[in-house]
Protein backbone atom coordinates (compact mmCIF):
# COMPACT_ATOMS: atom_id res chain seq x y z
CA UNK A 1 0.00 0.00 0.00
CA UNK A 2 1.16 3.76 -1.10
CA UNK A 3 1.57 5.87 1.98
CA UNK A 4 -1.10 8.53 1.73
CA UNK A 5 0.04 12.66 1.15
CA UNK A 6 -0.14 14.05 4.49
CA UNK A 7 -0.86 17.78 3.83
CA UNK A 8 -0.89 20.84 6.82
CA UNK A 9 -2.74 24.05 6.46
CA UNK A 10 -1.16 27.06 8.78
CA UNK A 11 -2.16 30.30 9.67
CA UNK A 12 -2.20 32.81 12.22
CA UNK A 13 -6.30 32.93 13.55
CA UNK A 14 -8.88 34.38 11.05
CA UNK A 15 -6.76 33.24 8.15
CA UNK A 16 -9.29 31.55 6.46
CA UNK A 17 -7.83 27.60 7.07
CA UNK A 18 -11.09 26.00 7.61
CA UNK A 19 -12.96 27.34 4.73
CA UNK A 20 -9.98 26.20 2.33
CA UNK A 21 -9.64 22.89 4.05
CA UNK A 22 -13.38 22.02 3.39
CA UNK A 23 -12.69 23.27 0.12
CA UNK A 24 -9.47 21.22 -0.88
CA UNK A 25 -11.11 18.21 0.64
CA UNK A 26 -14.07 18.70 -1.48
CA UNK A 27 -11.94 18.95 -4.72
CA UNK A 28 -10.05 16.27 -3.78
CA UNK A 29 -12.95 14.01 -3.21
CA UNK A 30 -14.19 14.97 -6.39
CA UNK A 31 -11.24 13.84 -7.96
CA UNK A 32 -11.71 10.35 -5.99
CA UNK A 33 -8.88 10.82 -3.37
CA UNK A 34 -10.02 9.45 -0.71
CA UNK A 35 -9.80 12.12 2.13
CA UNK A 36 -9.34 11.73 6.16
CA UNK A 37 -9.86 15.43 7.41
CA UNK A 38 -8.15 16.42 11.41
CA UNK A 39 -7.13 19.46 13.17
CA UNK A 40 -4.69 20.11 16.41
CA UNK A 41 -5.79 20.90 18.84
CA UNK A 42 -9.01 18.67 18.53
CA UNK A 43 -8.96 15.57 16.01
CA UNK A 44 -9.86 13.14 18.84
CA UNK A 45 -12.34 12.56 21.99
CA UNK A 46 -8.99 13.05 23.95
CA UNK A 47 -7.85 15.98 22.04
CA UNK A 48 -11.18 17.78 21.97
CA UNK A 49 -10.50 17.47 26.21
CA UNK A 50 -6.89 19.35 25.71
CA UNK A 51 -8.84 21.99 23.23
CA UNK A 52 -11.34 22.84 25.59
CA UNK A 53 -8.25 23.53 28.58
CA UNK A 54 -6.17 25.17 25.92
CA UNK A 55 -8.55 27.28 24.38
CA UNK A 56 -10.78 27.85 27.15
CA UNK A 57 -10.23 31.80 28.73
CA UNK A 58 -10.89 30.65 32.07
CA UNK A 59 -7.77 28.76 31.80
CA UNK A 60 -5.26 31.55 33.09
CA UNK A 61 -1.86 31.69 34.34
CA UNK A 62 -1.12 28.46 31.80
CA UNK A 63 2.57 28.33 31.58
CA UNK A 64 4.42 28.67 28.11
CA UNK A 65 5.98 25.06 29.01
CA UNK A 66 2.33 23.57 29.89
CA UNK A 67 0.26 25.49 27.40
CA UNK A 68 3.28 23.77 24.59
CA UNK A 69 3.32 20.37 25.84
CA UNK A 70 -0.43 20.09 26.33
CA UNK A 71 -0.52 21.07 22.11
CA UNK A 72 1.95 18.11 21.68
CA UNK A 73 0.09 15.40 24.41
CA UNK A 74 -2.69 16.63 21.62
CA UNK A 75 -0.67 15.68 18.58
CA UNK A 76 0.46 12.54 20.02
CA UNK A 77 -2.75 11.76 20.18
CA UNK A 78 -4.25 12.58 16.81
CA UNK A 79 -0.98 11.09 15.44
CA UNK A 80 -1.51 7.46 16.72
CA UNK A 81 -5.27 7.39 16.07
CA UNK A 82 -6.04 9.69 13.08
CA UNK A 83 -3.06 10.53 10.99
CA UNK A 84 -0.73 7.38 10.91
CA UNK A 85 -3.66 5.08 10.19
CA UNK A 86 -4.99 7.02 7.41
CA UNK A 87 -1.70 7.45 5.93
CA UNK A 88 -0.90 3.92 6.07
CA UNK A 89 -3.89 2.68 4.58
CA UNK A 90 -3.27 5.04 1.43
CA UNK A 91 -5.58 7.87 3.00
CA UNK A 92 -4.21 11.19 2.40
CA UNK A 93 -4.57 13.65 5.39
CA UNK A 94 -5.79 16.97 5.59
CA UNK A 95 -4.58 19.02 9.48
CA UNK A 96 -5.65 21.95 10.39
CA UNK A 97 -2.33 22.95 11.94
CA UNK A 98 0.22 21.14 13.29
CA UNK A 99 4.18 21.25 14.68
CA UNK A 100 4.52 24.62 12.69
CA UNK A 101 1.46 25.97 15.01
CA UNK A 102 3.48 25.23 17.86
CA UNK A 103 7.07 26.66 16.67
CA UNK A 104 4.86 29.87 15.69
CA UNK A 105 2.59 30.31 18.96
CA UNK A 106 5.00 28.66 21.31
CA UNK A 107 8.39 29.29 19.81
CA UNK A 108 7.49 32.88 18.62
CA UNK A 109 4.48 34.38 20.23
CA UNK A 110 5.02 32.66 23.65
CA UNK A 111 9.25 33.26 22.94
CA UNK A 112 9.99 29.88 23.83
CA UNK A 113 12.65 29.71 20.92
CA UNK A 114 12.32 27.01 17.87
CA UNK A 115 14.74 24.44 19.52
CA UNK A 116 12.96 23.13 22.31
CA UNK A 117 9.52 22.34 19.84
CA UNK A 118 11.84 21.30 17.08
CA UNK A 119 13.09 18.54 19.78
CA UNK A 120 10.07 17.88 20.96
CA UNK A 121 8.45 17.30 17.75
CA UNK A 122 11.66 14.85 16.66
CA UNK A 123 10.69 12.75 20.30
CA UNK A 124 7.20 12.90 20.40
CA UNK A 125 6.19 12.54 16.16
CA UNK A 126 9.11 11.03 15.49
CA UNK A 127 10.08 11.17 11.65
CA UNK A 128 6.36 12.42 10.87
CA UNK A 129 6.69 15.40 8.83
CA UNK A 130 4.02 16.93 6.34
CA UNK A 131 4.36 16.16 2.46
CA UNK A 132 3.08 19.99 2.03
CA UNK A 133 1.98 22.94 4.45
CA UNK A 134 -0.03 25.62 2.79
CA UNK A 135 0.29 28.67 4.89
CA UNK A 136 -2.17 31.33 4.75
CA UNK A 137 -1.01 34.87 5.13
CA UNK A 138 -3.32 37.67 4.95
CA UNK A 139 -2.62 40.74 6.56
CA UNK A 140 -2.34 40.40 10.74
CA UNK A 141 -4.94 43.38 10.73
CA UNK A 142 -7.83 41.04 8.75
CA UNK A 143 -6.66 37.67 10.67
CA UNK A 144 -6.87 39.23 13.99
CA UNK A 145 -10.01 41.15 12.47
CA UNK A 146 -12.02 38.23 11.39
CA UNK A 147 -10.77 35.72 14.50
CA UNK A 148 -11.96 38.00 17.25
CA UNK A 149 -15.32 39.20 15.81
CA UNK A 150 -15.93 35.07 14.49
CA UNK A 151 -15.19 34.44 18.49
CA UNK A 152 -17.29 36.48 19.89
CA UNK A 153 -20.27 35.47 17.46
CA UNK A 154 -19.85 31.98 18.16
CA UNK A 155 -19.68 32.77 21.90
CA UNK A 156 -22.71 34.52 21.93
CA UNK A 157 -24.59 31.82 20.26
CA UNK A 158 -23.26 28.73 22.13
CA UNK A 159 -21.70 30.59 25.15
CA UNK A 160 -18.58 28.39 24.32
CA UNK A 161 -15.73 30.73 24.43
CA UNK A 162 -12.62 29.89 22.23
CA UNK A 163 -11.01 32.67 22.80
CA UNK A 164 -8.15 32.59 24.98
CA UNK A 165 -5.36 32.70 22.23
CA UNK A 166 -7.54 35.49 20.64
CA UNK A 167 -7.61 38.14 23.92
CA UNK A 168 -3.25 38.51 23.18
CA UNK A 169 -2.02 41.54 21.88
CA UNK A 170 -1.34 42.16 18.36
CA UNK A 171 3.01 42.13 19.62
CA UNK A 172 2.25 38.58 20.59
CA UNK A 173 0.50 37.55 17.17
CA UNK A 174 3.28 39.50 15.68
CA UNK A 175 6.28 37.62 16.41
CA UNK A 176 3.48 34.56 15.26
CA UNK A 177 3.82 36.09 12.15
CA UNK A 178 7.63 36.44 11.93
CA UNK A 179 7.88 33.12 13.42
CA UNK A 180 6.02 31.75 9.98
CA UNK A 181 7.78 33.69 8.23
CA UNK A 182 11.23 31.89 9.11
CA UNK A 183 9.39 28.61 9.25
CA UNK A 184 8.40 29.36 5.54
CA UNK A 185 12.33 30.45 4.63
CA UNK A 186 13.90 27.74 6.42
CA UNK A 187 11.68 24.89 4.38
CA UNK A 188 11.02 25.89 1.12
CA UNK A 189 10.50 22.73 -0.73
CA UNK A 190 7.77 21.54 1.86
CA UNK A 191 5.81 25.23 2.86
CA UNK A 192 3.78 27.18 0.19
CA UNK A 193 3.49 30.73 1.48
CA UNK A 194 -0.02 32.22 0.47
CA UNK A 195 -0.09 35.52 0.81
CA UNK A 196 -1.79 38.94 0.48
CA UNK A 197 -5.51 39.55 1.41
CA UNK A 198 -7.12 37.31 -1.54
CA UNK A 199 -10.36 36.47 -1.99
CA UNK A 200 -11.50 32.84 -1.06
CA UNK A 201 -11.55 31.54 -4.77
CA UNK A 202 -7.74 33.20 -5.10
CA UNK A 203 -6.53 31.20 -2.39
CA UNK A 204 -8.35 28.03 -3.48
CA UNK A 205 -7.13 28.30 -6.63
CA UNK A 206 -2.96 28.51 -5.12
CA UNK A 207 -4.37 25.71 -2.98
CA UNK A 208 -5.24 23.42 -5.60
CA UNK A 209 -1.71 24.30 -7.96
CA UNK A 210 0.40 23.69 -4.87
CA UNK A 211 -1.47 20.19 -4.08
CA UNK A 212 -1.83 19.04 -7.92
CA UNK A 213 1.93 19.70 -8.17
CA UNK A 214 2.65 17.99 -4.90
CA UNK A 215 0.53 15.08 -6.14
CA UNK A 216 1.98 14.71 -9.51
CA UNK A 217 5.69 14.64 -8.10
CA UNK A 218 4.51 11.60 -6.14
CA UNK A 219 2.96 10.03 -8.57
CA UNK A 220 6.64 10.30 -10.70
CA UNK A 221 8.50 9.03 -7.60
CA UNK A 222 6.55 6.24 -7.49
P1 LIG B 1 -7.95 26.99 15.64
O1 LIG B 1 -8.01 25.50 15.73
O2 LIG B 1 -9.28 27.60 15.72
O3 LIG B 1 -7.10 27.46 14.54
O4 LIG B 1 -7.30 27.52 17.01
C1 LIG B 1 -6.37 26.89 17.71
C2 LIG B 1 -5.62 27.90 18.55
O5 LIG B 1 -4.56 27.23 19.20
C3 LIG B 1 -4.98 29.00 17.71
O6 LIG B 1 -5.05 30.21 18.42
C4 LIG B 1 -3.54 28.57 17.62
C5 LIG B 1 -3.31 27.80 18.89
N1 LIG B 1 -2.30 26.75 18.77
C6 LIG B 1 -1.09 26.93 19.41
O7 LIG B 1 -0.87 27.94 20.07
N2 LIG B 1 -0.14 25.96 19.29
C7 LIG B 1 -0.36 24.80 18.58
O8 LIG B 1 0.52 23.93 18.52
C8 LIG B 1 -1.62 24.62 17.93
C9 LIG B 1 -1.88 23.38 17.16
C10 LIG B 1 -2.56 25.63 18.05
Amino acid sequence: MVRGLFITLEGLDGSGKTTQIKRLAAWMQRRALPVTMTRQPGGTPLGDRIREILLDPVSTGVAPLTEMTLMFADRAQCIAQVIRPALETGQCVLCDRFTDSTEAYQGGGRELGSEVVLDLHRLVCGNLQPDLTLLLLPSLEVSLGRARSRNRRVAEKTGQDEGRFEQEQDAFYRRVWQKYREIAAREPERVVPIEGNLSVDEVHEQIVEAVAEKLLAMAGNQ
